[in-house]
């Protein structure tokens, strides 16, 4: 696995307003709170961790959004907003466990689920060489 954790934000947003999406700009936001709060967190080095956040296609999982999903815990959020970054951050790089009161559950991978990365490739954003953290762990 080439990164230690990994954050898959939902970028999709729909031309048609009646269906709910989670959107492009709410994406950026998250993605850019969930970096800054990994520099934040693991500030100071002791071992390093390679954490990605990114920004992907739709999770399907519309009508819960915004999405986010962690790897490798498989863990997924819903209604996930800029402030609660470094709460899940801290929780994922910590000891794992999620913030139940953001949680969604989702079908795990050995079930008929489709990786985000999978789902539409044409869709999914390619990394760019700022894209990755290299972040400490304590
Ligand atoms: S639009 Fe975000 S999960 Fe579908």
């Amino acid at each position: 696995m080439k990164y230690d954790k990994h954050f898959f934000v939902c970028q999709n947003e729909r031309s048609d307003p009646s269906k709910k999406s989670c959107g492009k700009e709410q994406a950026q936001m998250m993605v850019q709170a969930l970096r800054d709060s990994v520099r934040a967190i693991h500030s100071e080095p002791t071992a390093s961790i390679r954490v990605r956040a990114q920004a992907c296609a739709c999770l399907d999982a519309c009508a819960d959004g915004p999405t986010l999903v962690v790897y490798p815990e498989g863990v997924w959020y819903g209604g996930v907003q800029p402030a609660d970054a470094h709460e899940i951050v801290e929780a994922h790089l910590g000891d794992g466990s999620p913030v139940r009161r953001l949680q969604i559950h989702r079908p795990q991978a050995n079930d008929s689920m489709v990786h985000p990365i999978q789902a539409n490739d044409s869709m999914v954003h390619r990394p760019q060489a700022n894209d990755s953290i290299e972040a400490t762990k304590q």
